[in-house]
């Protein structure tokens, strides 16, 4: 029996504290006219300091859960898209794991950059196709107001933090996630990367004092290459799923700069009506902006069951891909859940867990002593 994944739940969460173009006025040498007319961006959100990737992640996680009707335990798999994760090790999904008590979940980040989403997508949708497993949390979330230098006006003008996901699900029903491409160009790894604090160069005072834990880009060669990729990726998945681009009733491309959008939109000879496109308020949110329009699209009722959307990113790697998704919306007769105020119980069991890890530790020691 062929099985197809699903898109039943989708949730995202922004910070509250919203950063304008005039407030980066104060604080580099640009202007709201610069930021506007170059990449569209108005404002964008900064998360606060309480909090960080996995509690977007799980914010926008436990929403996505609620939407679907599907209970945290119930969950295989987890994966986060991010690059900016908590830590180098371990994974950030492990924590989005326990703060969501997803007690049977496997978990694991994924790191494609801006691309990861649908990277992670496509490997949770195989997984569901094969019958290795029947329910994923794919996630996309950033903060990357942590790792841009706000000093730096070619790179901290564009981005922003968020978190978006998606519920996966198993059917036997036609549908869901149908194709998708993963691109990667290696040669292009030094335009767009965060330097320092990898195996390759430790962080050390020498690093810091350079501004080597910074991301860096360059825009330009980013630019060209987007303006290549976007049209070829999202061309590249109708073709493979057998149709063509009059089938697709919407573009949810990766929210980079309008104008790259708008060189997509001429190559592919579509109109920007038929692209979503949030970020004038949002900017440039990594790999959490095709969840994060994703959601805002279905909440305003853009997307009914049956539409062909077309995901479509680029990002550092470089890497590009493209998914091609049928909109299912909750199954039928899923059951009312609240995976909110189930974090509250996961937030007890994970004290538990470490409580017990510390005691049989101290056990242990005395064992050794007293042995
Ligand atoms: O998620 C993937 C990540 N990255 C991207 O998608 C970024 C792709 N690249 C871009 O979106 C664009 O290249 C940028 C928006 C980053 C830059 O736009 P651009 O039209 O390519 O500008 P540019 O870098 O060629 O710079 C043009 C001028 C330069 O001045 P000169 O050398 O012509 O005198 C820059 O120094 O604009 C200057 N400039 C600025 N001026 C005011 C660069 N940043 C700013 C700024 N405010 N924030």
């Amino acid at each position: 029996m062929t099985r197809y994944a699903h898109v039943t739940g989708w949730g995202s969460a922004l910070p509250e504290h919203v950063m304008t173009n005039k407030d980066l006025e104060q604080m580099v040498d640009t202007s709201d006219e610069w930021i506007v007319s170059r990449t569209g961006i108005r404002e964008r959100r900064i998360a606060s300091p309480d909090q960080t990737t996995a509690s977007l992640a799980a914010d926008a996680a436990s929403r996505a859960l609620k939407t679907a009707g599907v209970h945290p335990t119930e969950v295989d798999l987890i994966i986060v898209a991010t690059s900016s994760p908590e830590h180098i090790f371990p994974a950030t999904a492990c924590i989005v794991q326990d703060m969501l008590g997803a007690t049977k979940a496997g978990a694991f980040d994924l790191s494609a950059a801006c691309t990861g989403f649908i990277f992670a997508l496509n490997m949770a949708a195989q997984a569901i196709r094969t019958g290795s497993i029947d329910t994923a949390l794919v996630i996309g979330a950033e903060t990357l107001s942590r790792i841009v230098n706000w000093q730096d006006r070619n790179t901290c003008i564009l981005f922003g933090d968020g978190a978006g996901a998606f519920v996966l699900q198993g059917s036997n029903e036609p549908g869901g996630v149908l194709e998708a491409v993963m691109h990667a160009d290696g040669s292009g790894a030094d335009v767009l990367m965060l330097p320092a604090g990898g195996s390759k160069i430790p962080t050390s005072p020498d690093t810091v004092a350079h501004g080597l834990h910074y991301l860096y880009m360059e825009g330009r060669p980013v630019f060209r290459f987007a303006t290549r990729v976007m049209a070829e990726a999202a061309r590249e998945v109708v073709e493979k799923a057998g149709l063509s681009l009059e089938d697709i009733q919407w573009i949810i491309p990766h929210q980079a700069n309008i104008r790259i959008l708008e060189v997509a939109a001429r190559h592919l000879k579509l109109p920007m009506e038929r692209f979503v496109v949030n970020l004038d308020r949002y900017g440039n949110t990594s790999t959490a902006s095709i969840p994060i329009a994703t959601t805002e699209a279905a909440a305003q009722g853009k997307l009914h069951p049956g539409d062909k959307v077309v995901l479509v990113g680029f990002g550092g790697g470089l890497t590009y891909g493209a998914a091609l998704v049928e909109w299912t919306g909750p199954f039928p007769g899923h059951p009312e859940v609240n995976p909110e105020r189930y974090r509250l119980w996961a937030r007890v069991r994970s004290a538990g867990l470490r409580l017990r890890r510390k005691v049989l530790a101290a056990a242990g020691r005395e064992q050794r002593l007293g042995g």
